[in-house]
């Protein structure tokens, strides 16, 4: 067994599908006590099994990271269960179907800013409250996408979202890692196969137009695993000196 997070404890969001499912499986392959969040508990339940029957430990939350209560309710299980908290890994996140600035309305834009960008802040606060008082001080991991640094790979609320959540990295990087002792680093992958693209259920065309225009017909398609690979790296003393940063793991996709 690889121990490179051996004893850490580590919450990841989203965690019962795509990337946050393979990074919850990696980081406790690598030795970590890992506390699960997801708004579906059947799919939580499945991952938690999977993690428990391989002799690892793993807790779970259900948890709708759109709610300040249900994030409040994640940290303290982490704390209570485990005595600290080592990782955030802010992944949970919503695709808009790709909806321009003239058609999404109110409620599309509220729920996705909700999920990928106001709670991942959320997280960060409380997780930031409890790390900055350990003598190890922490890891902030947050999943942005490609959509956080190009303007085409989302709709508007999912660009706007993921553009916050890089910005929202690099802030707490150059406070929190510069004056303290908790790095914060973002992932920005590319394409990835995992069950988000099973929501875009009514893409916009002309929102659909603009990303075909950015090459995504043809770019190269990641797995889960490959993502959590980074996250690992991330979370581990192999990347002490890394903070701040937006690492892209698109397999060249914006390098075209
Ligand atoms: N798949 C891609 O191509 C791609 C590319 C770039 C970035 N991303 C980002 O990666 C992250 C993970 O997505 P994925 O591709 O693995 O998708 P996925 O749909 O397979 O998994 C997302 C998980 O988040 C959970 N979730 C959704 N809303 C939630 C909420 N309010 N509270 C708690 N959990 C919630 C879902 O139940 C699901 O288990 C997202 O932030 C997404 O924006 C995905």
């Amino acid at each position: 067994m690889s121990t490179r997070l051996l004893d850490k404890v580590a919450i990841i969001t989203g965690a019962g599908s795509g990337m946050g499912k393979s990074i919850a499986i990696a980081y406790a392959n690598e030795g970590a006590k890992v506390v699960l969040a997801d708004v579906n508990a059947t799919t939580l339940d499945e991952v938690v099994t999977e993690i428990t029957a391989s002799g690892h430990s793993a807790t779970s939350v259900v948890a709708d990271m759109s709610k300040s209560a249900d994030i409040k309710a994640l940290i303290e299980t982490a704390v209570n269960t485990y005595g600290q908290l080592d990782i955030l890994v802010n992944n949970a996140g919503i695709m808009d179907n790709f909806k321009t600035v003239g058609n999404v309305t109110d409620d599309l834009w509220d729920k996705v800013i909700a999920i990928n960008l106001t709670g991942p802040f959320q997280a960060c606060r409380e997780a930031i409250n409890v790390m900055k008082d350990q003598k190890n001080g922490g890891i902030i991991i947050n999943n942005a996408s490609v959509g956080g640094l190009y303007g085409a790979r989302g709709g508007a609320a999912y660009a706007a979202s993921k553009h916050g959540l890089v910005g929202l990295t690099k802030n707490i990087a150059a406070t929190y890692g510069t004056f303290g002792n908790i790095r914060c680093n973002a992932i920005a992958p590319g394409g990835v196969a995992t069950n988000i693209g099973n929501t875009i259920t009514d893409p916009d065309p002309l929102g659909g137009q603009a990303i075909a225009a950015a090459g995504s017909m043809d770019a190269p398609m990641g797995q889960p695993e490959q993502i959590a690979a980074v996250a690992v790296f991330l979370a581990s003393d192999e990347s002490s000196f890394v903070n701040g940063d937006i690492i892209k793991a698109d397999g060249g996709w914006t390098a075209r």
